[in-house]
């Protein structure tokens, strides 16, 4: 009889329970009135009457420890349990911190200063608001001269002298009266005009200026930067082109077309079945912007250029409606890395 008490006591010990089928068998072998434990009660009658009393201390203390040890594994079901039923699953790999990225503009733009940097332009930034003069006066756009309405000039209405700069030309004339030449600088900013809002114009966007200005500065070394700068941003095969254009404050001023880098010539519905793209305007800085800002034309010389960042952001990620970039949609934004 003892030993079976002992090897009983042996069972509790070792006991798991996992799930509540698991507690049932247990509470029904150990605890349940038709268990092995009352079993042993039963047969109290066969014990010698001089064991009589030890036996019994053994099998309470047996009911006992079967009980607490029932208590031990209710608990540990449980908590098993509720973390099943937490909906957590804790063996799954942890989701990665979601970081935002930066706005297409923003990349072209950095790239895009990247690449002059390397050809020893820096970087100058001006104000947004500015006046007639700097706008268009400096910029040898005479008075009343059509040219003004072309550029579609948001005007302050308090002050009809203050505009929103409606092209990044302005920095060029702020860096030529404050500072000496020579001078080798881009800048980027937003501009705007007063547009009608379609997939191709916008009424702000953003523009790279790029200025030049030392002694000897020719025309070869516009088509040198701006060639450099095509081969760079859009393909090493890209072919650049010149355009005779017109600007007040260049001369001679050119348009700026690049190979075509989809189609690589043959057409396409990007260079519209011509082989080339517009990408900005340029020209040899006119003698009189340098004597507006008090430079020497007879010993500096200077080129300038602009170009669009929206146009080329467009032209480079194949993207074919200007009013996406400044709808704030994190499924458009979410694809520029
Ligand atoms: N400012 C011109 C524009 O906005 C672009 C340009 C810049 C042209 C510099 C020539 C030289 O259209």
């Amino acid at each position: 009889m003892f030993e079976k008490v002992e090897s009983i006591k042996k069972q509790i010990e070792e006991a798991v329970a996992n799930t509540k089928e698991e507690l049932e068998d247990y509470r029904l072998k150990f605890i349940s009135r038709k268990g092995v434990i009352s079993e042993l009660f039963a047969d109290f009658k066969n014990v010698e009457s001089k064991r009589k009393k030890e036996f019994g201390i053994a099998l309470n203390t047996l009911k006992t420890q079967a009980e607490n040890r029932f208590k031990k594994l209710i608990d540990q079901v449980n908590s098993t349990d509720s973390k099943r039923d937490s909906g957590i699953d804790l063996s799954l790999p942890p989701i990665p911190g979601q970081t935002g990225s930066l706005h297409p503009i923003s990349i072209v733009k950095n790239r895009m200063i990247q690449i002059f940097e390397r050809q020893g332009f820096n970087v100058t930034e001006g104000p947004e608001i500015e006046d007639d003069w700097h706008n268009f006066t400096a910029l040898n756009f005479p008075e009343n001269h059509p040219a003004r309405e072309m550029q579609d000039t948001y005007f302050i209405r308090k002050d009809p002298d203050l505009l929103l700069r409606t092209h990044t030309s302005t920095v060029q004339i702020q860096l030529m009266q404050n500072e000496n030449p020579p001078f080798r600088s881009i800048m980027p900013g937003r501009v705007y005009r007063n547009e009608a809002i379609s997939a191709r114009a916008h009424c702000f966007f953003h523009q790279v200026e790029g200025l030049y200005v030392d002694k000897n500065v020719g025309f070869k070394d516009l088509k040198q930067t701006l060639y450099h700068f095509a081969r760079e941003f859009f393909g090493k095969d890209t072919q650049i082109r010149f355009r005779p254009s017109f600007f007040p404050f260049t001369e001679p001023s050119a348009e700026i077309d690049i190979s075509c880098f989809i189609c690589h010539g043959p057409g396409c519905k990007i260079c519209k079945y011509t082989g080339w793209v517009e990408i900005g305007g340029s020209g040899m800085v006119d003698p009189d912007v340098l004597k507006n800002c008090n430079i020497d034309p007879d010993v500096y010389s200077g080129f300038a250029f602009g170009m669009g960042i929206e146009r080329i952001t467009m032209l480079k990620y194949q993207i074919d409606d200007i009013r996406l970039f400044s709808e704030n949609d994190v499924r458009f934004l979410s694809q520029f890395e």
